[in-house]
This record gives C-alpha cells, structure tokens and sequence, in this order.
C-alpha cells in the first residue's frame, strides 16, 4: 500500500451526504481531495458505490465524466500546458516540451494526450484543451496559478523557483469544483 494512502473515512462523509442534491459528486471530490495523491483509487470508487448505494457502474460514469477527478495518482504539483489552436500556434508545444524536459519526465510524449507522473510523484505534466483565455496565450498553469503570454524563458525560470521551493512548500490544495460547473477539457478528461 501506498504510504501516503487516505485515511478518509468514506462511510462517514457517504452518511453525510447521503440524500443531498450531488451527493456522488461531492463524495468522490472529498475522497480526491483527502487523498495525498489527489486521485480516486478502485478501492475508494467500490467504497463510495457501497456507502451511498449506487451501482459501480454509475460511481465510475461520474469519475471518469468529469475531468478534474483523476485515476491514478498525481504529482504533488501539476503543470497544465495548454493545447488549443491558440495556445499552438504560439509555441505551446515547445512549452510543454521545456516543462517536460526541465521536471525531468523522461518517457513522456509530449505529443500525447495522456498525464504524465514524475517516479518521485513530486510532478504532474498535462495538457489542457483550452483555458478560455485564448487572447492571452499560451497559457500554462502551475498548480492553481494561471501564467498567460508564457515564454520559454519564462517557464524555465516559474519552474527553476517552484523546484527551488518544492521542499518548503506545503502540499497543493486543489480547487474544489462543484457540481454544474463546466469541467475544464484537459487530457485524458474522457471527455
Ligand atoms: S487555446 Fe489556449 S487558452 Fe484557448
């Protein structure tokens, strides 16, 4: 077992939430949001299927719809590179790239869709359809911090100094969503 696994009580929160508008979504985003690797293992998704009494198969349709849940374990901090036309034709492959090469995810095809997990699990690269902020691009967020009209200097040095204070830092806090706001299309987001 992981060593950083949850200790989230899923029954409990499941009892709490039980019978209120969204209360699937709201516990899988609790049990996320506990989890030191932000992301719903097999074994949580079973146990929230049971605590609130719904079928596997819904738990998983609502896990794998939206695509701020993840299913497999994440680095402490995630790099989104965005990936629209926008963001392309303003260099946002070398940017992902750079990223790529700079955190050191040696095996990761940047020309893929797919997240990809440094060994360490201290970073998450991935990819963004699109922001919404298509005028300022390229865009790149670092954890929850948006950076636009990013440059490949840039990026080196945001990502120099987030390396530089990775060890102090306290472990990221992903933003809560909630049910009826538009999930962003990042990769692998089963859209
Ligand atoms: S294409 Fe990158 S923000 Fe829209």
């Amino acid at each position: 077992m992981d060593s950083r696994a949850s200790v989230f009580d899923v029954e409990a929160a499941a009892e709490r939430l039980r019978g209120k508008p969204g209360a699937l979504l709201g516990l899988l985003e609790e049990i996320q949001d506990s989890d030191p690797a932000r992301y719903l293992s097999e074994e949580n998704l079973k146990r929230a299927a049971a605590a609130l009494a719904v079928p596997p198969s819904q738990v998983w349709s609502v896990a794998t719809f939206y695509g701020f849940f993840n299913l497999q374990p994440q680095g402490r901090r995630t790099i989104t590179v965005c990936r629209g036309t926008a963001c392309h034709t303003r260099g946002s492959l070398g940017l992902l790239k750079d990223a790529a090469s700079l955190l050191g995810c040696e095996g990761y095809d940047p020309n893929s869709e797919g997240a990809f997990t440094t060994a360490d699990r201290e970073y998450t690269i991935r990819t963004v359809a699109c922001f919404g902020q298509c005028a300022l691009a390229p865009v790149v967020m670092i954890d929850d911090e948006i950076y636009s009209r990013m440059t490949p200097g840039r990026l080196v040095a945001v990502l120099s100094g987030a390396k530089k204070r990775g060890a102090k830092k306290a472990a990221h806090v992903p933003r809560r969503r909630y049910e009826g706001e538009a999930a962003p299309s990042v990769e692998g987001a089963r859209r």
